[in-house]
């Protein structure tokens, strides 16, 4: 079976940038304790009327130019967001009407911050039964619209940022090369440690002014019970991937950790016995860009050399649902 390469990789961030102490300004909050927990030190916010899939749009620009492609020569989207432009339809057929094409299949993921190895399985496995040549794989957020900016929700407001990144998956000419292995997973018991709860379809009508009183229109989550569970899926499914390709920790040059919080990577990088310097990370810059966050970073290691020809990457994201994935890859 042919095996499938990312052939182009982009990313896109909003310019305007947001520190600690510009939410600060808005809540009780501080330098120190967002710092102190999660490393983060700013983050992006798109401006208000941007969409999800306008982000989405300038990161798949990118990977194209890198691919030496045009938006015509795609022949499938598969679109990983959490903050979709609308309930429906799929933010895919919005990403593919702004490339300017049409009738190519487009397929929403939904999977959090797993979504974008969810999102690279599909397109890894089209490629390889023959069925698609040129899949555009996306992971886009606009978290900034959906943040509670009060005392009430500032455990996650402080977290996430905006911003998206884009792959072109296809065929492999060189069969060393590419997505060797994939290993997703999900545990639908924690499905409500971290959630919206707006669109509550058992009820009718879905949402009412008092839900909105409620302030179900934000996330809310059980850090500790994420942060607790994150370290341990994160190490257990890096083994399982290592195991599965016949693979030692030492043979990985580089791990692309989801950019949750930079204390659950230093934790999993210490009980994984990686180096720190070998585990990247950008979310001091970036907060939790969700499905934006993997392909962000792959942009950005491609960009600083840290990866070139033949290098052995692993990509390992942990999130909402719980889900939890890796994907190890020869580049
Ligand atoms: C969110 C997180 C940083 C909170 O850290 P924590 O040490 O667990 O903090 P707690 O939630 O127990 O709250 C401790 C105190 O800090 C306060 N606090 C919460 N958010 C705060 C903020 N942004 N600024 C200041 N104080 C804050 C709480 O109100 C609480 O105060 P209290 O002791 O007076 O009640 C941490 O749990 C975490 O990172 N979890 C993982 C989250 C994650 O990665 N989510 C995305 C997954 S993809």
């Amino acid at each position: 079976m042919t095996r499938a390469r990312i052939l182009g990789v982009g990313r896109y961030l909003p310019e305007r940038r947001v520190t600690n102490f510009d939410l600060a300004n808005m809540f009780e909050t501080s330098d120190e304790w967002i710092q102190q927990r999660t490393g983060i030190v700013e983050r992006r916010y798109a401006d208000e009327g941007v969409y999800c899939s306008d982000l989405a749009l300038e990161a798949s620009r990118e990977a194209l130019k890198s691919a030496g492609m045009k938006p015509g020569d795609i022949d499938f989207i598969v679109f990983a967001t959490l903050s979709p432009d609308h309930h429906f339809p799929g933010t895919g057929v919005y990403l593919q009407r702004k490339l300017g094409i049409t009738d190519i299949g487009c397929m929403d993921i939904r999977n959090q911050c797993t979504g974008f190895l969810y999102s690279l399985a599909v397109a890894d496995a089209f490629v390889r039964i023959g069925m698609y040549k040129r899949v555009l794989v996306v992971g886009s957020e606009v978290h900034s619209s959906a943040l509670n900016y009060t005392k009430a929700g500032r455990d996650v407001a402080v977290l996430f940022g905006d911003g998206a990144g884009a792959v072109i998956v296809g065929p492999s000419d060189d069969p060393s090369r590419g997505i060797i292995s994939s290993h997703l997973h999900a545990d639908g018991r924690f499905a409500d440690i971290l959630m919206l709860e707006i669109f509550n379809i058992s009820k009718k009508p879905y949402i009412t002014h008092q839900t909105l009183d409620e302030g179900r229109q934000y996330p809310k989550m059980v850090g500790r019970e994420v942060f607790k569970m994150a370290v341990t899926k994160i190490p257990e499914v890096v083994h399982e991937a290592l195991q599965a390709s016949n693979l030692k920790i030492e043979d990985i040059d580089l791990f692309l950790p989801h950019q949750a919080n930079l204390r659950i990577n230093q934790y999993a990088a210490q009980q994984l016995g990686v180096p720190e310097e070998k585990f990247y990370s950008n979310i001091q810059r970036y907060g939790n860009t969700t499905a934006g966050s993997l392909p962000i970073a792959l942009s950005e290691v491609l960009e600083q050399g840290l990866i070139k020809e033949g290098s052995l990457i692993m990509m390992v994201a942990f999130g909402s649902g719980f889900t939890w994935g890796a994907t190890v890859i020869r580049w």
